[in-house]
C-alpha cells in the first residue's frame, strides 16, 4: 500500500502541508469552499486533486477517491462545538457533516483506510457533555476502527495557544503493537493503561473518563506518547515592527487604549513610561455587556479564529519607546502563527485570514505525523512484507505532494 492520504475538509491544505514533509501523497482532497479552494491550489497546484463538493454528496466523492488510501483526515466544523455556535454540536448543520464523512468511510468497504485521524476544538469533548465524542467514538468503531484519542496545544510549536483533539482510529484489519487495545486484563497485563497513564498529559480528565466509560464494539487504544519538548519562539518574533505595516492612527489608537480595562491600561502605560521594547497581541472581547480590549505580553498569541467584522481578529501591538503602536494582525503573522511561513497568499485580507483562522497548524500535524502516523504506515508496511518508507510501495512525492507524472501515469 502506498503512503497516501485523503484529506476531508481540507480548507487551505495545512494537514497536507504537514504531512509531505515525511513523504506522504495526497490523492484526494474534499472543501465545499470554493475560497478556501483558492489558497489551497495556490499553494497545491490545480492538478492537486482537490474536488470542491459537499461531503454528504458520497457518491460524487467516492467516484474521485482514485485508490484507497492508508489514511484519511478530517478535521471537520467545529462551529456548533462552541459557543459561537451555541453548542449545538452533532444537532447543528456544521459539525454533523462529520457524519458525511463516515457516510464516504462506509462507502469505501473494503478499501476503507486503515488509518483515520480526526482534528476538532476541545469542545468535542464536552459537548453536550460528552455524548457528541461519544457518537463520533462509536460510528468509527462500528466502522471497525479501533480507537484512541488526545489533546495537543500548538503553544508547544508556535507562540499560539490552540489546544486541538485528534482521534485515532486503526482499522481492525491491521493490527499493530503501536496501538494498544484495551483489554478485559486491563488489571493484569495493563499495556493500555500504561500507555494511558504515560500520555496522561496529552488525555485531559475528562478525556479519560470518556475513554474510560463508553463501550465501543472494537474497544478503545492507546498510542505511547508524551507532551512534545516546547520549541516555541515569543510571539514578538513573528510580529513586523517596520513602518510599512498598516499602523493605526492616533485616535484608533486611543480608542483601543480607553478600551483596556484598567488593569490591562496600567500594564501597557508602564510599559510606556519604562521607554523599553515589548510587543503582544490584542483580542477583543464582550465582558459584562461592553467590548474590551485584552491585552497579554506572556508571548503567546491567543487562537486565531476567522474573523466575523472586526471581532475574533488578532490584533498587534508595540510599545517602543514611549510611542504606542497597534494595527490589526497581518495574513502573512496568521500564516507565521500556524506555522507556515511562506504559505502563498491571495489578495483578498479576510480570504486570506478566514483559511489560516479555521486551519489546523503545521507542526502540529508534523509532530503527531512523526509519533504516530508514520510509524503506524511503517508497521504495516512491515507487518505486510513491504520497506517503509522511503521504499519499496512508497509514492514517489514531489515538495507538494502531488504524485510525481511518472507515478500518477
Ligand atoms: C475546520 S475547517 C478545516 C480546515 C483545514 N484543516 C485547514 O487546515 O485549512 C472545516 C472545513 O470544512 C469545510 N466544510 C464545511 N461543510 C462542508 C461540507 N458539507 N462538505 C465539505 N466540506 C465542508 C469548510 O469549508 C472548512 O474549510
Amino acid at each position: 500500500m502506498n503512503k497516501a492520504f485523503c484529506e476531508f475538509f481540507a480548507g487551505i491544505g495545512l494537514v497536507r502541508e504537514g504531512l509531505v514533509a515525511s513523504g506522504w501523497s495526497c490523492i484526494y482532497a474534499n472543501d465545499i469552499n470554493p475560497k478556501k479552494q483558492e489558497l489551497y491550489e495556490k499553494r497545491f497546484g490545480s492538478e492537486g486533486h482537490f474536488h470542491l463538493d459537499d461531503v454528504w454528496n458520497s457518491a460524487g466523492v467516492l467516484s474521485r477517491v482514485p485508490e484507497p488510501p492508508f489514511l484519511a483526515t478530517a478535521s471537520f466544523p467545529c462551529i456548533d462545538l462552541s459557543l459561537a455556535g451555541h453548542w449545538r454540536g452533532f444537532e447543528g448543520d456544521h459539525s454533523s457533516t462529520f457524519f458525511g464523512f463516515t457516510k464516504v468511510l462506509d462507502g469505501m468497504g473494503g478499501g476503507r483506510p486503515k488509518v483515520v485521524m480526526l482534528e476538532n476544538v476541545t469542545g468535542f469533548i464536552t459537548s453536550k457533555g460528552g455524548k457528541d465524542f461519544e457518537s463520533a467514538a462509536l460510528s468509527l468503531a462500528e466502522l471497525g476502527y479501533w480507537v484512541d484519542a488526545f489533546v495537543l496545544d500548538a503553544k508547544y510549536f508556535v507562540p499560539q495557544s490552540r489546544p486541538r483533539v485528534f482521534v485515532i482510529g486503526v482499522h481492525e484489519s491491521f493490527q499493530t503493537p503501536l496501538m494498544v487495545r484495551r483489554t478485559e486484563n486491563e488489571w493484569f497485563s495493563g499495556g493500555w493503561t500504561r500507555n494511558i497513564e504515560r500520555g496522561k498529559k496529552l488525555r485531559p480528565p475528562n478525556l479519560r473518563e470518556l475513554m474510560e466509560r463508553v463501550e465501543l464494539p472494537t474497544g478503545w487504544a492507546a498510542v505511547n506518547i508524551q507532551p512534545p519538548i516546547a520549541e516555541a519562539v515569543n510571539v514578538a518574533e513573528l510580529i513586523d515592527l517596520d513602518d510599512d505595516q498598516a499602523w493605526w492612527d492616533e485616535a484608533a489608537v486611543t480608542k483601543h487604549h480607553d478600551m483596556m480595562s484598567d488593569r490591562h491600561r496600567k500594564v501597557v502605560d508602564e510599559m510606556l513610561a519604562s521607554k523599553k521594547q515589548f510587543t503582544g497581541t490584542i483580542y477583543r472581547r464582550k465582558r459584562e455587556g461592553k467590548t474590551r480590549a485584552e491585552v497579554r505580553f506572556d508571548g503567546l498569541a491567543g487562537c486565531l479564529r476567522t474573523p466575523k467584522g472586526g471581532s475574533a481578529r488578532q490584533i498587534v501591538i508595540a510599545i517602543d519607546e514611549g510611542h504606542l503602536r497597534i494595527r490589526w494582525m497581518s495574513p502573512r503573522e496568521y500564516a507565521r502563527l500556524q506555522g507556515a511561513d511562506d504559505f502563498p497568499l491571495v489578495d483578498n485580507t479576510i480570504q486570506n485570514l478566514h483559511g489560516f483562522g479555521d486551519a489546523v497548524c503545521v507542526p502540529v500535524i508534523r509532530w503527531i505525523d512523526e509519533n504516530v502516523l508514520t510509524p503506524l504506515f511503517n508497521s504495516y508496511s512491515k507487518l505486510n512484507g513491504h520497506a517503509g518508507q522511503p521504499g519499496a510501495g512508497v509514492a514517489t512525492t514531489n515538495d507538494s505532494g502531488c504524485e510525481t507524472p511518472e507515478h500518477a501515469a
